[in-house]
């Protein structure tokens, strides 16, 4: 059917929304229709998950007008759009992670028998919801214990408890493994089989070309086009989105490893639960040498990595940074060592959301020189070094003085990774490096971690992207049950051994 005779479920017209400083939407009109899943796209800070706030009623616009299922709406907040069928999953669940699966989806909406909260009932509303849209999960599982694909699941089954057939999914795959993605995608057919209208925000583009009936794309807070994804090429997409051509491999020439920089002898540590997450790896990357480590996320790569920044201790085995026994350095220590690290969980390890940018581009180094006078600190020095590195790093805010919270996702992440590069280190540790950053952005950060092992840096990178991982790396190791089971040089490493291997294999 075509869209010209699809129902239109919702409509934005001339939706304007200004922060101090941003234009984040500017006059954007939005048409989505029945059954289809509309993928959104557009660089870091472009826009989408601010017009998705307003869609969702925790936002209102300047200017411009919504219509949900053809009456003019004016949004009061969430509540309101959640009783007119809107429901919006966010990048960061809010689920209550010591509640099953079951009282997280009735938060707020207690089903009760005579006053009573009846939980059996809720238990099979939720049975009866993730059965008719093949939402597998147990309403009585703990959150906590369930994997993040899970969670998600359960974040969409609460949107569904409230009668949602308009589902807002901003960024949902930038979390999930890819089969956990593959599986996301099998359900948002079936929703919208079933009818529901689902608006998708990713960046990879792979998957837009793949689940999309449609694209729209936003540029610096303006809807610059559309594209259909039966004829629309990556290429093309980036295209559309950065406004210029992006290289979409990695150009570089062969490595020449010096000496060891970083030595790991079977170590082993423990997960949260008391688990041993890592059981007994083994690994040494070289100065001038990029290598990446390929496996199925939770197979101790989060754990291994917080062991090396001093974050999590380590029960047994060695680690050596420069010939120095460090398996019991603090992260301060670490940073001292000469080690940089782009932390998995931006939120929590990588920045201070109460700090301006311009103190969260020194947060490592403030206490010394340029940046400090033995006590004082030499502001004009933190924000020469900040206003650098915005401009280089091409961070979308309106100044230096912004508070990290008020960025957008990518605009985090791109600085942190702006700190961690613009120090003189030995060792560069890189977790999930490019989640959440847009295609242009990804190939500057590409281009900068291929320039640092250039000059010497040892690079170890960790990337649930296996594209990331064989296009970047020099040597590739391969993560399972807590082991390196084997370390490829590039040439090696085809994707089909690689991805044997990942599932436990022994090739
Ligand atoms: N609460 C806020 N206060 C101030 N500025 C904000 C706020 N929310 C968003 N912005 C700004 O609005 C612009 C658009 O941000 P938005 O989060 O919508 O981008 P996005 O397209 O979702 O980007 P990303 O892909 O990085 O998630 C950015 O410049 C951002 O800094
Ligand atoms: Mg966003």
């Amino acid at each position: 059917m075509s869209n010209a005779t699809k129902e239109v479920v919702l409509e934005t017209k001339g939706i304007t929304k200004r922060f101090p400083g941003v234009l984040a939407n500017d006059r954007v009109d939005l048409t989505l229709h029945k059954g289809e899943i509309l993928a959104l796209l557009g660089e870091n800070g472009a826009g989408k998950s601010t017009l998705m706030n307003m869609i969702y009623g925790l936002y209102h616009p300047d200017e411009g007008d919504i219509w949900v299922k053809g009456e003019h709406v004016r949004l009061q907040g969430p509540r309101d759009a959640i009783n007119r069928g809107i429901g919006m999953v966010h990048q960061h669940f809010q689920l209550v992670p010591v509640m099953t699966v079951a009282e997280n989806v009735i938060l707020g909406e207690e089903v009760t028998s005579g006053g009573r909260l009846d939980m059996r009932a809720a238990q099979r509303q939720v049975q009866a919801l993730s059965q008719k849209y093949g939402l597998a999960v147990d309403a009585t599982a703990v959150i906590e214990d369930l994997p993040v694909g899970t969670q998600q699941r359960v974040e969409i089954i609460k949107a569904l408890y409230r009668n949602a057939d308009i589902l807002i999914l901003d960024e949902p795959t930038a979390v999930l493994t890819p089969q956990e993605a593959n599986e996301l995608f099998r359900i948002m057919r079936d929703l919208t089989a079933q009818g529901v209208s689902i608006i998708f925000i990713t960046h990879k583009l792979k998957e837009v070309l793949a689940v999309a009936d449609n694209i729209g794309v936003l540029r610096r807070g303006q809807m610059v086009g559309t594209a259909d994804p039966e004829t629309a090429t990556e290429a093309s997409l980036a295209e559309l989105m950065v406004g210029r051509k992006v290289l979409l491999r990695v150009e570089k020439s062969d490595a020449k490893p010096g000496q060891t920089v970083l030595e790991i002898r079977d170590l082993q540590v423990k997960d949260d639960r008391g688990q041993m997450a890592v059981a007994g790896a083994s690994l040494e990357v070289r100065a001038g040498e990029i290598l990446g480590v390929a496996g199925v996320q939770g197979n101790g790569q989060r754990e291994m990595v917080e062991a090396l920044t001093g974050l999590r201790p380590v029960e047994s085995g060695q680690i050596f940074v420069n010939g120095r026994e460090s398996a019991r350095f603090s992260p301060r220590q670490v940073t001292e060592a000469g080690v940089a690290h782009i932390p998995e969980d931006r939120e929590k390890h990588g920045l201070v959301a109460a700090y301006s940018i311009a103190d969260n581009m020194v947060l490592n180094r403030y206490y010394q020189r340029p940046f400090a006078n033995g006590l004082a600190l030499n502001r004009e020095a933190i924000n020469e070094n900040s206003q650098r590195l915005v401009e280089e790093y091409d961070v979308r805010t309106p100044g230096i003085t912004t508070h990290a919270r008020s960025l957008s996702g990518g605009n985090k992440q791109k600085v942190i990774v702006a700190r961690e590069f613009s120090r003189p280190v030995k060792l560069l540790i890189a977790n999930q490096p490019t989640r959440g950053i847009d295609v242009g952005s990804i190939e500057f950060i590409h281009k900068q971690i291929v320039t640092q092992r250039d000059r010497g840096v040892a690079v170890l990178l960790i990337s649930a992207e296996l594209d990331e991982v064989l296009s970047l790396s020099d040597r590739v190791a391969v993560m399972f049950d807590g082991r390196i089971v084997k370390t490829l040089p590039i040439a090696e490493a085809t994707r089909e051994r690689v991805g044997l291997l990942m599932a436990g294999s022994d090739q």
